[in-house]
């Protein structure tokens, strides 16, 4: 925009003003759901699981209540020179406290799935054998309350919250013995809960916690390791992985389904030609060759193999057979595209083309506007690994959303990204892509890790203060998706 026109000339020029874009009238937050019929073609599966998104140490607060013992984020955060904004999840949503409330709000989105994870420092305070009772109670309440209220609970293990006891102990991730105490942890849990909750996650994002916390030490336990000790530290989380399944399977109830979370590398075709989506299919799997493929594959790629070179993780035949134990599905982060893929001569056959600096993000720099991922990532991930059930268990944006004077949010950045990564999705599942359900990522604002409390990523607002939540657009798009198994138009 030219600096001597100012933005309200601007509009006025456009012939925005005569529009009424400042006129305060009903906003859609106070809409009832339309019965507009939705576009032909535009529905999701009939049994599409709508769902939302949280993890413990994000929202759950009472970092020292009823036994919990100290994770590596508690100790993390409570350091100086962390967290952006100084702050710690010692509070966070206050969720412990207020679950009832907060299952109020999902049932007022019209979710069926919630996905949350528990704090294995809650259930075992010192990382050790010794459970804490208090800490399975509280999972125990919020599992009965979602059961109550006709939402089906998916629980995650392992949402980056380690015993500090197992980093002081073990090295944490550094250690293969702490893959045995998590399986320990998982059999435990699968042993109480699985009566319950059908769908369990093993690790979280092992693609994020493992680099930014064993390599680069922006994340707990803020370690700065070479690069053959971070791929060691990967291995372990995959190994964890494999012995958690088997333990699920071992100690919980027949039936119940277990897979991964992970914030797979996103690949597109820069242009879709043939060649070029081969070419995508191709740095999918060898992008994703240290964990996904290892546990779908039960191997290490050549590629990747010859990439690590020396760094390679040292691993035995047996590792890699309980690595790859079958799981029931995939759960795939999906937020941000991170290679536009070209064919290449060179082995192994693509080129990820370099992104410019003008490229479109959400307010968080990181985030790059890539709805096509929706539809390219699990259909290459079906496609490569053979794959019948897939969950987008992760995807959202944070925007710089403000109460207005009204009292209501209008996050237009947010309806516009899910409304685009949606029309993407529904794609894929009108073209048979097996995904079946899709968690958005976040119910309400909440403790962003390095971030602090400064980018918000829900639907809900929460003011940190006073702990009121407020629903945002975002939340009545939400809902009139949900309530028409479609996009409207
Ligand atoms: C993925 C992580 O699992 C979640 O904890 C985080 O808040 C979101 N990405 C947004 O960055």
């Amino acid at each position: 925009m030219p600096n001597d026109v100012s933005r309200r000339d601007f509009a006025r020029l456009a012939g925005l003003a005569a529009l009424g874009t400042g006129g305060a009238t009903a906003t859609a937050q106070e809409r009832p759901v339309t019965n507009e019929p939705a576009a032909p073609g535009r529905h999701f599966p009939h049994d599409f699981v709508w769902g939302t998104a949280t993890s413990s140490y994000q929202i759950e607060g009472a970092a020292r209540a009823d036994g919990r013992g100290p994770s590596i984020w508690d100790v993390f955060t409570h350091a100086p020179g962390h967290i952006e904004d100084g702050s710690t999840g010692d509070v966070a949503c206050d969720h412990y406290h207020r679950y009832k409330d907060d299952v109020g709000l999902i049932k007022e989105l019209g979710c069926k799935a919630y996905r949350f994870s528990i704090a294995w420092p809650r259930l075992f305070p010192d990382g050790g054998s010794t459970p804490n009772p208090k800490g399975l109670d509280f999972y125990n309440r919020l599992v009965d309350e979602l059961l109550a209220n006709g939402i089906a609970p998916y629980a995650t293990l392992y949402h980056w919250d380690l015993p500090q006891a197992l980093q002081e102990r073990l090295g944490g991730w550094r250690s293969a013995e702490t893959a045995k105490a998590f399986a320990d942890y998982a059999g435990y849990v699968a042993e109480h809960l699985s009566d319950r909750v059908k769908t369990i996650f093993t690790v979280n994002e092992c693609g994020r916690f493992i680099p930014f916390g064993y390599g680069l030490g922006i994340d707990a336990p803020g370690l700065k390791l070479p690069q053959g000790e971070v791929n060691q530290a990967r291995h372990h989380v995959a190994l964890a992985h494999g012995l958690a399944v088997q333990a699920i399977r071992a100690r919980g109830r027949a039936g119940t389904q277990v897979g991964m979370a992970e914030n797979i590398t996103a690949c597109v075709p820069a242009i879709d030609t043939p060649e070029n989506i081969r070419a995508a299919e191709i740095a999918t799997r060898e992008l994703n060759a240290g964990f996904l493929n290892v546990i779908l594959e039960g191997r290490y790629t050549d590629a990747f193999l010859a990439w690590a070179g020396k760094d390679a993780p040292k691993f035995t035949a047996d590792e890699l057979k309980i690595i790859s134990a079958p799981v029931d599905f995939v759960g795939l982060n999906i937020y941000a595209p991170q290679a536009y893929v070209v064919a290449s001569d060179n082995a192994p056959g693509f080129q990820a083309l370099p992104m410019p600096s003008s490229f479109p993000h959400m307010s968080s720099p990181w985030l790059l506007v890539g709805p096509e991922i929706a539809y390219w990532v699990p259909r290459f991930a079906a496609k490569i690994w053979d794959l019948k059930t897939i969950y987008i268990t992760e995807n959202g944006t944070s925007s710089d959303d403000k109460v207005s004077p009204d009292g209501k949010i209008h996050d237009l950045d947010r309806v516009m990204y899910l409304r685009n990564y949606l029309a993407q999705l529904q794609r894929a599942t009108a073209e048979g892509v097996p995904v079946k359900g899709y968690f958005l990522w976040s119910l309400m604002d909440n403790f962003e890790w390095v971030f602090g409390y400064r980018q918000r990523f829900g639907v809900y607002h929460v003011d940190f203060d006073t702990q009121a939540r407020t629903p945002k657009l975002s939340a009545s798009f939400y809902r009139h998706v949900i309530e028409k198994n479609a996009l409207l138009a």
